[in-house]
């Protein structure tokens, strides 16, 4: 079964910082899609010509909407949807106050699969067709999402916590079980179908050194798993890291003495950062993941996007849910704009639309799979309209170009504005 789906398609070959000519924009443009892969893209008429009527080849007109690759988060926390919009505290009372104990409710028998489902339909419906996911320590957590992910066909990179320590009792593993859980669930979900499988220690603060190192034998094991953790986000949690760990050099260097630096490494947040601490993330390759929605929410701090870019610094953008308080990577490019307007950096939106498709495909090394519409890559793609609501269609009507409709879907526009969502080449939204 082919499917020629015809629109104005929009994808990024490189990035628009950096060059000038980034992006393919047909204005009346088409995707092949077969067997969930894109086959070709290019004028509808070409494709048409191409690729006859038949019967096994079905059409889709998104005209007048953009279509576009799908959106990657490459931070975001799945026992967390219960949590977004707590009030009134900062990283370390929030983590204590809500978030521990609701992501212990993991435990529950049932839970867990209720939660991915829905997790996943708001993914989908706010046009995300990849996350990197942090579970909660249970093991069954990330079995439930990864079998989630698995029956949509949809692109998860996700793993459990470890953390041994500084929580409740109900959300800590052991050096060895966290070892041994982790292990077991790569061996079953790393690489099976779209499935990835990401080293999880949550930070410094809730592991041991004991864990740390276990962690670090789980890379030395599986070098082609992400790792993922935070870094430097909050002050206070700085200070209580420095404490931790007194014989660290910086909070960077925790992470090195076990092993985790490489360019597999996804470092959430990443603000607060030495000068040699950034140096050490460009020489190994390391990622810093914005989180901007989070960073307003918590009052963490301002990302230095151009700083860390100047360094040679690769960076990914994500909603960090729940402490980010969106699962729209449109309303997070709004919000990364405006830091970064408190910062006297600006994120044009072509930039903006690379990096929360080819650039966050990039940050996790897969741009060969995700991130554009380039022919033989996965046919994860969305349909968005700059008119969704009727305060854009007023903007709008005074849009002259795709940089504008563009700025106005990154400022504007939210779930609404998501039209359709494919993952593999299957719509996942109810009526387009
Ligand atoms: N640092 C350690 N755990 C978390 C978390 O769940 N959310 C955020 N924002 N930061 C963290
Ligand atoms: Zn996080």
């Amino acid at each position: 079964m082919r499917q020629l789906i015809q629109g104005r398609t929009l994808s990024f070959h490189a990035d628009p910082t950096e060059t000038e000519n980034a992006f393919t924009y047909h204005e009346d443009g088409a995707i092949l899609v077969e067997n969930g892969k894109i086959l070709a893209i290019g004028p509808y008429a070409d494709l048409r010509a191409k690729y006859p009527p038949a019967p096994d080849l079905t059409e889709i007109d998104h005209r007048p909407h953009l279509i576009l690759p799908g959106f990657i988060d490459t931070h975001m926390h799945f026992p967390q949807v219960q949590v977004v919009a707590s009030w009134g505290a900062q990283l370390l009372d929030w983590l204590n106050t809500y978030t521990f104990p609701e992501e212990a409710r993991f435990a529950q028998q049932g839970h867990a699969p209720a939660m991915a489902e829905k997790f996943l339909d708001l993914l989908v419906a706010h046009g995300t067709t990849t996350a990197v996911a942090f579970c909660s320590v249970h093991p069954q957590s990330a079995e439930a999402l990864f079998s989630a992910a698995e029956a949509r066909n949809m692109a998860m990179i996700a793993g459990k916590v470890m953390m041994d320590r500084n929580a409740p009792e109900a959300v800590l593993d052991t050096p060895q079980s966290g070892y041994d859980d982790s292990k077991a669930l790569i061996e079953k979900w790393h690489g099976r179908g779209r499935q990835r499988y990401a080293i999880t220690p949550r930070f410094a603060i809730t592991s041991t050194p004991e864990q740390m190192e276990m962690a670090g034998q789980l890379v030395r094991e599986h070098p082609d798993c992400h790792i993922q953790t935070h870094l430097s986000e909050n002050l206070d949690e700085i200070a209580f890291t420095l404490d931790l760990y007194p014989e660290a050099r910086d909070y960077l260097d925790i992470y090195e003495t076990y092993g985790l630096l490489s360019d597999k490494l996804l470092l959430g947040h990443s603000i607060h950062l030495e000068p040699r601490e950034i140096a050490r993330m460009a020489e190994t390759g390391s990622r810093a993941v914005f989180c901007p929605t989070s960073n307003l929410f918590l009052g963490s701090g301002l990302f230095d996007e151009a700083g860390l870019r100047a360094a040679g610094v690769v960076s990914g953008i994500a909603t960090d849910i729940g402490g980010g308080t969106s699962y729209s990577m449109l309303q997070t490019l709004n919000e990364g704009y405006k830091i970064l307007q408190l910062r006297g950096q600006k994120l044009h939106p072509f930039a903006a639309f690379h990096w929360a498709t080819r650039g966050n495909a990039i940050a996790l090394g897969m741009e060969d799979q995700i991130g554009t519409l380039a022919p033989g890559t996965d046919a994860d793609f969305i349909v968005l309209d700059a008119r969704s609501t009727p305060a854009m269609a007023l903007r709008m009507e005074r849009a002259e170009t795709l940089a504008e409709e563009l700025f106005i879907l990154q400022i504007m526009g939210d779930d609404r504005a998501i039209r359709q969502t494919y993952v593999a080449g299957q719509p996942m939204l109810a009526d387009a």
